[in-house]
């Protein structure tokens, strides 16, 4: 199996004032095609900046980091963000859906970003429907349930078919049976081949995920056996 993700001693500082932060402190990890991990580690350990790093929203100071192969470490924000745009789904703990457009326009822009003209509706209705809100395509964001927002997210994660979905509390605001019904949905994701990392604080979200990547003090405390 390829990596999806092979990152090399990634370090990402951050300098406020006179204290620099090493929020990424020599990070190494690997994921291949099909794996689903749970990022976990206390508040400030580094898991958002690395899921930035991972996600193509921000560069590293140092290090590599190959995206399917492709060197991304070092690329321009504009290379960076056609590549988030095509290999990457991103869904986060507070949906992030645009407030005026209804679910069917929320997941159907991704594909326009990308410059797609052929097809568009048709791939944001399968996803809506993989989803099962074949019933809320043109409800708005403040018409829908936070569970029902959050799938619209995670359908506008797929809709691109990228190589990796990556999670940052996407249970975070939401009622815990609803937030399992989410990891419930993220589970299917997986066993249908996808590539996931979900950051999670609740115990009970990263049990379900076969491998678990701790994080402190910004690097990777692996399990043993883990990966
Ligand atoms: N834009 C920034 N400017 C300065 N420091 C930052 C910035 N972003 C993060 N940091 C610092 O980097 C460290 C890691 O932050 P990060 O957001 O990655 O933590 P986290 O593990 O996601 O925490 P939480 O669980 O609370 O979300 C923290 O010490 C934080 O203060
Ligand atoms: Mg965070």
């Amino acid at each position: 199996m390829n990596d999806v993700i092979d990152a090399r001693n990634l370090i990402k500082r951050y300098q406020v004032g006179e204290d620099a932060v090493r929020a990424l402190d020599g990070v190494n990890l690997r994921v291949a095609e099909g794996e689903l991990a749970a990022i976990t580690g206390p508040s400030g350990s580094g898991k958002s900046t690395l899921m930035h790093v991972i996600g193509c929203l921000d560069v590293p100071d140092e290090g590599e980091y190959y995206l399917a192969g492709e060197n991304v470490a070092k690329l321009s924000s504009d290379r960076l963000a056609n590549i988030r745009n095509r290999r990457i789904g991103f869904v986060f703990q507070t949906f992030n859906l645009l407030p005026r457009m209804t679910s069917l326009e929320n997941v159907e822009l991704p594909l326009m970003y990308a410059g797609l003209r052929h097809g568009v509706r048709e791939r944001a209705v399968v996803a809506l429907e993989r989803v099962g809100l074949q019933n809320r395509m043109f409800h708005a964001p403040n018409q829908l349930s936070g569970g029902q927002r959050q799938r619209v997210a995670i359908a506008r994660a797929l809709v691109t078919d990228p190589a990796l979905i990556l999670a940052d509390e996407p249970t975070g605001n939401l009622d815990t049976h609803i937030g399992e019904e989410i990891m419930q949905l993220l589970l299917e994701l997986h066993a249908g081949g996808r590539t996931i990392l979900i950051v999670t604080h609740e115990p009970d979200i990263a049990a379900r995920c076969r491998r678990q990547i701790h994080i402190r003090d910004g690097r990777i405390v692996e399990p043993a056996g883990g990966g």
